[in-house]
């Protein structure tokens, strides 16, 4: 796929915000620090695009970037972060609910997980969230770069039974750092897009 425009549309803190529902969008997901804004960056070889964050829990709007004219992506805040306040933790819920079920336009979600650790619960329960309401997911796996060759294979396996992972479903072994997993990350989004 290629790449002739990414850019940064909106954040929006509430649906009255949100863009129209004319062109197909795939939802990021993912706990705080796993990566997401350097996934962004990575798939639309735009360095900056979604900032990259040293502090984590950044993100606190839903962010909606246009690639190409053709589909959108949309980075919701990091879940599992703790210092943010439990109002604020309620509200983002509620959005992104309202989000996930009502979206005419939602194609499919991207959740990212740390491809180092088991995932952790909020992982699993996004996973299955989406699930329940037959969102497709592609599960990245992010970081990869920082595992050894022979624990690709044990860690996917593990990473895939506690999620209860959906064969029907892609795995993507991903490397921002490396730019590993990027062709088969548009493959997978132009398939469930329809692009
Ligand atoms: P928040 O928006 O704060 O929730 O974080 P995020 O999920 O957007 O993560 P971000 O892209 O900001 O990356 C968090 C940290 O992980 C940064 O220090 C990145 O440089 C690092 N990082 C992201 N992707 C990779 C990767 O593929 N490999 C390695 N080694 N580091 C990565
Ligand atoms: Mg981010």
């Amino acid at each position: 796929y290629t790449i002739k425009k990414a850019e940064y549309l909106l954040s929006a803190a509430w649906t009255s915000q949100w863009p129209d529902e004319s062109l197909p969008e795939v939802v990021l997901a993912g706990r705080s620090n796993v990566g997401k804004s350097s996934f962004i960056n990575t798939i639309t070889n735009v360095s900056g695009l979604a900032k990259v964050s040293g502090t984590p829990g950044k993100t606190r709007t839903l962010n909606f970037f246009n690639v190409n004219d053709e589909l959108r992506l949309v980075d919701v805040p990091g879940y599992g972060y703790a210092k943010v306040p439990q109002k604020m933790i309620e509200q983002f819920a509620e959005m992104i609910d309202v989000y996930l079920t009502k979206r005419n336009n939602l194609k499919g979600m991207v959740l990212l997980v740390d491809y180092r650790h088991p995932p952790k619960e909020d992982d699993i329960n996004m996973y299955q969230y989406a699930k329940y309401y037959d969102i497709p997911v592609i599960v990245v796996a992010t970081k990869m770069d920082k595992l050894k060759m022979n624990e690709l294979k044990p860690h996917e396996e593990r990473i895939k039974r506690d999620l209860d992972f959906d064969e029907n479903d892609t795995f993507i072994r991903f490397s921002s750092l490396k730019k590993k997993g990027v062709d088969e990350t548009w493959d997978t989004i132009l398939h469930l897009t329809g692009l």
